[in-house]
């Protein structure tokens, strides 16, 4: 599954891999997660309609839960990022973002390579050859698996993050690519 957005899109969102939602349906981020991250971008005052909106992975990995009902998300492998990194890179020449911006560690490593760390560098403009400037945060995902009393906090860590993102869009508008 591809991503999904403008193809002038300013900001350039990457996820890992599509979750049960989004590979029943085939669209990415339209599951919990996905819900989350429109709240979170519209409070940071990111134009959703100005987002292009991929993942690392472009399959669902997953295994049977022990009833075998459900299917439960297993994160992707280094070579599992690297086979599918070619259409990530069509991707990235046809939307020309000005900010690209990774969700979480899988994502992270396929933009920035596999020493990027979300703790680390979270939150600020990195270098990058993909676009004007990266970015990184938590991925949603981290909220709904936070235990209930730590789940605002990281929905505010990521929130301050997008923030920063906006900043960037602003301070830079004129330049646009
Ligand atoms: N998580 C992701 O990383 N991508 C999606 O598309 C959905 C959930």
């Amino acid at each position: 599954m591809f991503g999904e957005g403008a193809s002038t899109a300013e900001v350039m969102i990457v996820g890992e891999q599509p979750g049960d939602q989004e590979d029943r349906q085939g669209h990415p981020f339209v599951g919990p997660a996905g819900r989350l991250l429109n709240g979170m971008l519209e409070r940071a005052g990111i134009d959703r309609e100005k987002t292009y909106v991929t993942n690392a992975v472009k399959h669902f990995k997953w295994t049977p839960d022990a009833r075998g009902k459900r299917r439960i998300h297993k994160t992707p492998n280094g070579s599992e990022i690297r086979a599918c990194h070619p259409w990530l890179e069509a991707e990235i020449s046809a939307v020309k973002p000005r900010v690209i911006l990774a969700l979480g560690a899988t994502a992270a490593k396929a933009l920035f390579g596999p020493q990027a760390r979300v703790t680390k560098e979270r939150g600020r403009a990195i270098a990058t050859e993909h676009a004007d400037a990266g970015f990184i945060t938590m991925h949603p995902s981290a909220a709904l698996r936070a235990p209930p009393e730590n789940r605002d906090a990281t929905l505010g860590a990521i929130e301050n993050d997008l923030r920063a993102v906006a900043r960037y869009l602003r301070k830079t508008a004129n330049g646009k690519r």
